[in-house]
């Protein structure tokens, strides 16, 4: 058998931990699979002393992990520090400019640096492998670089945030409020550290950027990611909703028409069929749709130490056994820089929340606006809004264009009866 991979790891968190306990426990297996053992030589994380339940005596203990990079021991260093710039960045570097493999769950450094990175590794003839950076357990890094390499894909889209799906899932089964399930989500431990990344959007906003690069072939941007999160869904939304034969989630959209490219990060309706409305609880999954294969769907744990372990080290058995390609499935000068698509021409169906004073006209205001740019009306339901006492009045709209959608909430909102910001979320409707 061939020398050992020797491995370095950066963060010794529930990832780092479980990446040690993977190779140790299923030790044998990997070595036949990888063809060559693969050990861990030094380890780096704040705390020396945290019980983290595996042993880890055996590993050199680096308190700079830095310092990984420049390690004779280390063939290989796993980045699970976090972060989008800082000591992850500057270990990525090191590693890359040593011309040592770097393997890394970060995917908020790569959404901002991920072509640097790509670049610099290629003139360094550096392997850079990120499966666990996008949808924890989930092989999508691999479905679409490898598995759909031969296809055109015109979209991909789907649930990369498991502290969202759990959030609403929860909403939805327990009939709790939003605040009540973000504490429970912090406690259970999903949440990031700061949990704005979630449930603002951001986190599914790295994610999707990096989705929508392999998918398409194209240069990251995730600054062109339209970014929602889900602190405006109310339970009200949820069950109006369910109502209406659809599930909301958050949900991560990237298209590529030929020219332009749209990212969007947006609570949306699903349609109760719809296969992502059954991945509830802190699940993820990923479609993406290819001219050959058709529509693929993955589906499994996004977070959490055992997930999120096993895409790092199926990583590592990749390098073991020489198997490499460009980070972002083509190499940096192929990738395309394409246009952003304009997001008010899109046409779909949309899903309008209004909180409204209960008195005669009202409903009229709010359908005069629809009818005065052009919105027709596909159902209407009005109820009380136990929040305020007000009136709620939810329309779903037959197809019509953002931007005539827009113009009439911003016409509704303009009315003295509105007494709550509009809602509005996209329909999904493929
Ligand atoms: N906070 C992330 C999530 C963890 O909730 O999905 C995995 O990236």
């Amino acid at each position: 058998m061939s020398p050992p991979l020797r491995i370095g790891i950066a963060g010794l968190g529930t990832v780092g931990a479980g990446v040690a306990k993977l190779l140790a426990d299923n030790a044998e297996l990997i070595a036949r699979r990888a063809g060559r053992p693969i050990t861990v030589s030094a380890v780096s994380a704040r705390d020396r002393n945290r019980n983290r339940g595996v042993d880890l005596g055996n590993y050199a203990w680096v308190d700079d992990a830095t310092e990984l990079a420049g390690r004779d021991d280390v063939d290989v260093v796993v980045e699970l520090i976090g972060g989008s710039d800082g000591p992850a960045l500057t270990l990525a570097r090191r590693t890359i400019a040593a011309g040592k493999a770097f393997v890394t769950a970060n995917k908020a450094m790569l959404a901002h640096h991920g072509l640097d990175l790509a670049a610099a590794a290629e003139g360094a003839g550096a392997p850079l492998k990120y499966e666990a950076a996008v949808a924890g357990g989930i092989p999508v890094i691999k479905g679409l670089s490898e598995g759909m390499a031969a296809n055109r894909i015109a979209r991909v889209y789907g649930l990369l945030n498991g502290t969202c799906n759990y959030i609403l899932s929860r909403m939805e089964a327990e009939r709790l409020d939003f605040a009540v399930v973000l504490a429970e989500a912090q406690a259970a431990g999903y949440a990031e550290a700061d949990p704005s990344f979630d449930i603002d959007g951001i986190d599914t906003a790295h994610k999707l950027s990096i989705l929508a690069a392999l998918a398409f072939g194209a240069r990251i941007d995730f600054d062109g990611v339209a970014t929602e999160g889900i602190r405006a869904v109310e339970l009200a939304d949820i069950d109006q909703a369910r109502a209406l034969g659809f599930r909301i989630k958050l949900v991560g959209l990237a298209e590529h028409d030929g020219g332009t490219l749209f990212q969007r990060v947006h609570a949306a309706l699903v349609p109760l069929d719809h296969p992502l409305a059954a991945a509830s609880g802190a699940l993820n999954a990923v479609a993406a749709e290819g001219d050959f294969v058709g529509r693929l769907f993955f589906q499994g744990r996004g977070a959490g130490e055992g997930p999120t372990a096993s895409a790092v080290v199926a990583d590592l058995i990749d390098i073991a056994r020489g198997i490499t390609g460009p980070a972002f499935g083509m190499p940096v000068a192929s990738l395309a820089p394409l246009p952003r698509a304009d997001a008010a021409s899109r046409r779909g169906r949309y899903y309008l929340r209004l909180t409204v004073t209960d008195r005669p006209g009202v409903l009229a205001e709010l359908t005069a606006a629809l009818r005065d740019h052009g919105v027709s009306i596909e159902s209407l339901i009005q109820r009380g809004h136990a929040a305020s006492g007000d009136a709620m009045v939810v329309m779903v709209t037959h197809v019509a264009s953002e931007a005539e959608v827009l113009a009439s909430l911003a016409q509704m909102a303009g009315s003295d009866a509105v007494t709550g910001p509009p809602v509005m979320m996209h329909i999904l409707d493929f």
